[in-house]
């Protein structure tokens, strides 16, 4: 069975004070969960999170990734520079980063294979637009999404590789997408990657679910057979929700394997 991901994007927020004082109280929550735990905070608290999870079970993640191991990319960041400072996961290709960034699906196919090369886990972000879900084409901009951005990974350990579904409509707004909705977005991916890297490979592959997700829906999603965690954004800034969040995800997990 996939072992549940959930994973804190606090986006451009915490200075690095701030960012000790969340991740020192994580760790008192949520040290030895069952789960695998992440923390991303921005580029400039790297080092200090990633000391304060020093020898706990909670791993250190970036919010993007260069795929380029040096060179003249100014405000880019490269996968070693992450490994140094103790980096296991990277977040690829968030909306926001397509969105304001002009992140496109090659770019995210490039810093994804990058960031396996390198040894990190990217956790790959899809998602549609509200117009796009509204004209009825969720399946084809996933479709597009997973098969530009993931097609042709040399992909040795897939199990490193996770897909977070993210519905733009529903990131940051308080309205999340329903379990079910989430739950067939989900089985879509995993038929996507099953096509791409073959079916066995595709089982492992951990497919999270992210935009508005709280200690009070998380269960929801958790429910759906192919959804293995969370993205989750807003409610991961506070040590109670975001603690809140992994438990719900456990509680769900555990009624299913007793
Ligand atoms: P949200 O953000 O939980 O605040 O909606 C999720 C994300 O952007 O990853």
């Amino acid at each position: 069975m996939r072992v549940p991901l959930l994973a804190g994007n606090w986006k451009m927020h915490k200075t690095v004070a701030e960012a000790r004082e969340l991740a020192r109280a994580l760790r008192c929550e949520l040290d030895g969960a069952a789960a695998d735990i992440v923390l991303c905070p921005p580029f400039t608290a790297l080092a200090a999170v990633g000391e304060e999870l020093a020898g706990s079970t909670l791993s250190l993640g970036a919010q993007n990734v260069h795929w380029e191991p040096q060179g003249a990319f100014t405000g880019e960041i490269a996968p070693p520079m992450l490994l140094e400072l103790g980096c296991r996961y990277v977040i690829v290709g968030h909306s926001e980063r397509r969105q304001h960034f002009g992140e496109t699906d090659a770019g995210v196919a490039r810093r994804t294979a990058a960031a396996l090369a390198a040894g990190l886990s990217p956790i790959v972000c899809v998602g549609e637009r509200l117009e796009e879900r509204e004209a009825g084409r969720t399946e084809e901009v996933v479709t597009r999404q997973v098969r530009q951005g993931l097609g042709g990974l040399d992909l040795p350990e897939p199990a490193r590789l996770a897909v977070a579904y993210e519905p733009v409509w529903a990131i940051g707004t308080g309205r999340p997408a329903t379990g079910r909705d989430a739950g067939e977005v989900a089985r879509l991916i995993r038929g996507l990657l099953a096509d791409l890297l073959g079916a066995k490979a595709a089982e492992t592959v951990r497919i999270l679910y992210g935009g508005s997700v709280s200690p009070a829906n998380m269960a929801e999603f958790m429910e759906e057979p192919d959804v293995d965690g969370g993205l989750v954004g807003g409610a991961s800034l506070k040590s109670d929700s975001f603690a809140g969040v992994v438990r719900a995800a456990l509680a769900v997990r555990a009624a299913r394997t007793a």
